[in-house]
This record gives structure tokens, C-alpha cells and sequence, in this order.
């Protein structure tokens, strides 16, 4: 009998294709709507190899069921939606997608900051809804951008993507990480700060850093006081990272000037979400690695790690 794998979202055929020789194939039929959780455990308990996506929540109810599983397979470089030690426990692989979608999110970070400092989306909305009566002095103006100091908290692979996206722009480049990076910083020109005086010096301030236990919450209103009143937050790393209900007071009260958010608490964002009610706030639905090329990649990666696994190698991107 052929090893079994689960997949938790229908993904493109061309990246599934080649898996379907050696192994019996199970696909969850949808792409936009989320493997219910009574399929999941079902699928689950059968299953050698489960590859699933970060909205998938693969707890420890998920291995207990899994009694076959060997690998789980996540498409993304982020794994907070994995309980490891869960993993650890039941002596499953977890393995993740680093490397290829690095340059692709960094993209997407100084999209979105550039979106956001120059509030772009609104703009072009306001064409839209047939508001763009003449050309206006001090109507549609926002930050700039060259020039400007950025504060990026988190300096992993994406991070130093973004300084450098961000030396093009000629910004001065702050950064803060549980550890200092010498070598980043004599290539980059950045500059180490603690937190709070990133916080303080920067007007852009863009998360870059995982979600664990550490950084759960860890800007919140006291963070965001630090922030200059003209300061601009950018999250693309974790919802979870930013307290939201302190970040919408400070939209509201102007204790900061605008935000982007391409990740939030709760994904997808509720639509009665108070931030979707502000203007100053530019959103995208979880977008950092949305290119064709990076999410093919992603899928080869998952792909091979499952096959390396089931065929008895060591597979990359192993994260437990
Ligand atoms: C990831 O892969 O963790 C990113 O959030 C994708 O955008």
C-alpha cells in the first residue's frame, strides 16, 4: 500500500502531480475555505504525511490523532500554528518553507509601507467612487518615505531584505533583535537599537520578528506611546505580535499616524473589525509571500520534504 498524504487546501496541480506515483494522494477540495476540523482529524488518522497551510490549527489533538503521521509539512515560513512540542512528543517531522519567499515578502513589506505612507489605496479608491474633482493642494498627502529612518524588529533573512530595500530609499536603518548582527550591520550600515528607542527614533516601524511567547503582544500601548505622533507601524510577520484594540486608540487619537497590516488576530479579519473602520489604517488579506513563482516554491519545497520523509531521507527546513 502506498503512503497516504493529507493535503489541507486544494493546491495547484502542477506542484501535487508529481507526488501521485509514489503515493496515495488525499486533497482537501477547496482553496479559500479552510479543511473543516471533523475532515482534518479524520484525514489526519490515516495519513503518513500531512501537509498543511498556516491557517490550519495542528495541535496537539491533531497528532494525538495522526497515529501514522511522520511529517507535517507547513506552507509558510512561519509555524506558530504548530504546537512542537506536541510534535516532539509523537515524533513527527515539522518542516517549513524558508529561504524561497524571502525576497518576495520583503516586496510586500515596502509595498505595503509605501502604501501606507502615501495612502495609495484610499487615493485610488476615491477615483473609484468618481471623487477626484481637480487636483488639490494638501488632499492625498501623506509621509515620505526617502530619506526617512526605518525601525525593523526582527533581523532575520526578510528583515536584512527589507534594509536593504530600504538603503535604495536612502533611510537610515534601525534594528532590534534578541541578538545583534555584526555582520548585518557592516553590510547594511544598520544600527542596533533596544526597543524602545527604536520605537522612539524611527518613523517607520516595520515587524519582521516570529510569533512565540516572547513576542505575543509586544506592542501595545505603552509601545506604541513610544512612537512618534507622525510614525507609521507596518506588520507583516503575526497578528498576535500587535495588540489591537492599543493600536486602534492610537489611530483614533493620533498617538500614531497610520498603520499597514497585512496579518491580524484573527484571519480573516472580521469584517466588523473596528481598524477596518479608520481611515489611516491600509490592509491586505495575509499576502507577504503572494507571488506565483515564490508560491510554487513553497509548494516544491513542502513537496520534497514530504517525499524525502516518506522515503527515508533527511528532509530541509526541518523546524522540529
Ligand atoms: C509565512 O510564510 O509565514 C508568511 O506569513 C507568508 O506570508
Amino acid at each position: 500500500m502506498k503512503p497516504r498524504i493529507f493535503i489541507t487546501r486544494k493546491l495547484t496541480e502542477e506542484a501535487v502531480a508529481p507526488l501521485h506515483e509514489k503515493f496515495d494522494v488525499r486533497m482537501w477540495d477547496e482553496e479559500s475555505v479552510a479543511v473543516p476540523r471533523a475532515v482534518l482529524l479524520k484525514e489526519v488518522a490515516e495519513a503518513d504525511a500531512l501537509w498543511s497551510v498556516l491557517a490550519d490549527s495542528i495541535n496537539r489533538e491533531v497528532f494525538e490523532a495522526g497515529t501514522k503521521l511522520k511529517i507535517v509539512a507547513n506552507m509558510a515560513v512561519g509555524y506558530n500554528n504548530i504546537d512542537l512540542e506536541a510534535a516532539k512528543e509523537y515524533d513527527v517531522i515539522v518542516t517549513n518553507t524558508p529561504g524561497v519567499l524571502t525576497e518576495t515578502t520583503a516586496d510586500l513589506a515596502f509595498a505595503l509601507l509605501l502604501a501606507t505612507a502615501r495612502k495609495l489605496i484610499s487615493a485610488e479608491n476615491e477615483i473609484r467612487k468618481g471623487n477626484w474633482t481637480s487636483w488639490a493642494p494638501m488632499r492625498f498627502t501623506g509621509m515620505d518615505v526617502g530619506g526617512a529612518t526605518l525601525g525593523i524588529i526582527g533581523m532575520g533573512r526578510i528583515g536584512e531584505a527589507v534594509a536593504r530595500r530600504a538603503k535604495g530609499f536612502d533611510m537610515q536603518v534601525l534594528y532590534h533583535n534578541r541578538n545583534r548582527k555584526p555582520d548585518a550591520e557592516a553590510e547594511y550600515g544598520l544600527e542596533f537599537r533596544e526597543l524602545d528607542t527604536l520605537l522612539k527614533e524611527a518613523d517607520f516601524v516595520i515587524i519582521l520578528a516570529p510569533f512565540t511567547p516572547e513576542t505575543a503582544g509586544m506592542i501595545g500601548v505603552r509601545e506604541l506611546d513610544l512612537m512618534k505622533n507622525t510614525g507609521v507601524l507596518i506588520n507583516v510577520a503575526r497578528g498576535g505580535i500587535v495588540d489591537e484594540a492599543a493600536l486602534y486608540d492610537a489611530l483614533k487619537n493620533g498617538t500614531i499616524w497610520a498603520a499597514g497590516l497585512d496579518v491580524f488576530e484573527k484571519e480573516p479579519v472580521p469584517l466588523d473589525h473596528p481598524l477596518l473602520t479608520l481611515p489611516n489604517v491600509t490592509v491586505l488579506p495575509h499576502i507577504g509571500s503572494a507571488s506565483i513563482k515564490t508560491r510554487l516554491a513553497m509548494m516544491n519545497l513542502n513537496a520534497q520534504a514530504i517525499t524525502d520523509v516518506l522515503e527515508g531521507r533527511k528532509p530541509k527546513g526541518i523546524v522540529q
